[in-house]
């Protein structure tokens, strides 16, 4: 027997308590558009871009502009905006010191993708110059350039730009429109799917059997899950976003009850920064609606920088601030001897009986046209992944 809510409502509330929108209404737009032609002007890269994006849907509530000095030295040192609320991951809007000083404070600034188009508009309340190597240690826990996080930190202009945006335009995302959806409307989605509990999942690879095994385990004592797949700027050797969202299709299309699971895209840039980054992750999904979060093994972690489970270690110290569940799941691997997925909770085994592939074996048979061991992989994904990657 199922049982069944008459009225259900997704009551999380956003971080902070109240979800932001930082889209301009029509007669603001009028205005700003008018105006803009007059207004000092900056370029956005992609990761700036998608950091102004996620401002104005709301996805990185309470924020409603980039980080001020304050917030941006308490997030750094402490892990807490100066309100005192936990975040993770310093949201900054970088410029070279020439571009900065033709800008004056209390003036508004047009934001400006590399395409030429108008996004947004900044009210620029300060400017300010920090540290690169204390954000990349404590950020990142490393000052390795070969760290692709830490790399762009040392890319990036010296000085930071400040203050609330509007948010004018949307970048299109023309490839993925069917899943781009605001955390307002997967609220709403949650409500109209009955969802009480929905655990969120982000990924930057295809869902291969690991993922869904720890995925269906969620699945098995929460209402529904968001596979919210990061589409943002990644590193060149990581599956094209286009590429990994036909992949999540088909996974559900063959392996998911039609009820229990949607795609949404995650329209970030990724930063690699491990423990800290599983913070922001979950904060977005609080934001988006969802009550429970998934961190796996080395989540947001790229080569050796992080321990396995450090992730997990830090954002359990401040889960009750957090405000949303967090389900952490071991090391998953398909064993051959008990012929099912496991972990070393479930498994008895030696890792002679465990298949590992490591992320460059498995796109460099996918890159020569090999298929992927259907304990790994789920044939259709490989399929998918092959075809796509051949393409590119
Ligand atoms: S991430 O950079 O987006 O975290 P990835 O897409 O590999 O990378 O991981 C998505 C989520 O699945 C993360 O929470 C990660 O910790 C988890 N995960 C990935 N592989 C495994 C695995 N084999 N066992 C357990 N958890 C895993």
């Amino acid at each position: 027997m199922t049982l069944t809510t008459e009225t259900v409502t997704n009551t999380i509330e956003a971080h902070g308590g109240k979800l932001i929108s930082r889209e301009a209404d029509e007669l603001l737009k009028k205005e700003l558009l008018a105006e803009s032609q007059s207004l000092s002007a900056i370029t956005l890269n992609p990761w700036s871009l998608s950091d102004l994006e996620l401002i104005g849907i709301g996805g990185f509530s309470p924020l409603t502009g980039f980080m001020n000095e304050a917030d941006y030295k308490n997030v750094v040192e402490d892990l807490h905006l100066s309100n005192g609320l936990v975040w993770s991951i310093p949201i900054t809007l970088p410029v070279t010191e020439d571009k900065a000083k033709q800008l004056d404070i209390g003036t508004r600034v047009a934001l400006y993708g590399e395409d030429d188009h108008l996004y947004g508009v900044l009210e620029l309340e300060e400017k300010y110059k920090y540290d690169k190597e204390k954000e990349a240690q404590y950020v990142y826990g490393t000052t390795d350039v070969d760290h692709p996080g830490v790399k762009k930190v040392y890319e990036k202009g010296d000085v930071y730009l400040a203050g609330p945006i509007y948010l004018l335009d949307r970048p299109k995302h023309d490839e993925f429109v069917d899943y781009h959806l605001d955390p307002s409307e997967t609220r709403q989605l949650f409500n109209d799917l009955k969802w009480k509990t929905v655990v969120g999942f982000q990924t930057r690879n295809p869902v291969h059997r690991a993922h869904e095994y720890i995925q269906k385990a969620a699945l098995e004592s929460v209402d529904g899950l968001l596979l919210n797949p990061l589409v943002g700027e990644t590193k060149s050797d990581d599956i094209p976003a286009a590429v990994r969202m036909k992949s999540y299709e088909v996974i559900l299309d063959n392996y998911y009850p039609e009820n229990k699971a949607r795609l949404v895209i995650y329209p970030a840039a990724m930063r690699y920064a491990g423990p800290r980054e599983a913070i922001l992750h979950a904060t977005v999904r609080k934001n988006y609606g969802c009550t429970h979060f998934i961190v796996g093994r080395d989540h947001a972690g790229v080569g050796d920088y992080y321990g396995t489970y450090e992730a997990q270690e830090l954002i359990s110290k401040y889960e009750a601030e957090l405000g949303i569940q967090i389900l952490k799941f071991e090391h998953a691997f398909y064993c051959k001897t008990c012929e099912n997925m496991a972990t070393a909770k479930t498994c008895p085994h030696d890792a002679s009986s465990h298949l590992h592939l490591s992320g460059t074996k498995v796109r460099e048979k996918l890159k020569n046209g090999e298929s992927l061991p259907k304990e790994f992989s789920r044939p259709e994904v490989a399929e998918v992944l092959i075809k796509g990657l051949q393409e590119q």
